[in-house]
């Protein structure tokens, strides 16, 4: 079982939406019953909000089915539950390093595609069109990274 946890700030656009996007394509793979995959967020401005509506679009516009959702905070009792952390950008991976005290198991969605730019926070960009993109890259790069490293 490889378990993974997507971990932006607020926990309402990003990481569920890297969440539903890597539980598709994994899915699709049928590889569900290998992975246990999660989100949480860095902040508790948003703790028990549900996805911003933008988000949830953006999962309807690409027919990724999702659940109920529950922002969450991180905690460091998450350190053991999971095997990687991932990160939306450069300030969730200190928040995580910061409260984990180590960099071990904590990356960034886009160090597994050729560029190592932070995710957009469509918070502040209003653009969802955008993360999705990025996202979705990231997603599959992520998924192929974890087939490589079992083979
Ligand atoms: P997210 O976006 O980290 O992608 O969920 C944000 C959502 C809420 C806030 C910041 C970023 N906030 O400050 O409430």
């Amino acid at each position: 079982m490889i378990r993974i946890c997507f971990v932006c700030l607020g926990n309402i656009c990003r990481s569920p939406m890297a969440l539903y996007v890597f539980k598709d394509l994994v899915k699709k793979e049928g590889l569900e019953n290998d992975f246990f995959i999660e989100s949480r967020g860095t902040c508790d401005d948003e703790i028990g909000n549900d996805m911003h509506p933008a988000t949830k679009s953006m999962l309807d516009k690409h027919n990724i089915p999702y659940g109920e959702h529950h922002a969450t905070r991180l905690l460091k009792s998450d350190y053991e539950k999971f095997d990687y952390f991932i990160g939306m950008d450069d300030y969730n991976v200190l928040s995580m390093e910061k409260l984990f005290g180590t960099n071990k198991k904590i990356y960034k969605l886009l160090d597994f595609t050729k560029n190592n730019k932070d995710i957009n926070d469509p918070w502040y960009t209003h653009n969802f069109i955008i993360t999705y993109d990025e996202i979705e890259k990231g997603c599959q790069s992520l998924l192929e990274f974890i087939r490589c490293k079992d083979k």
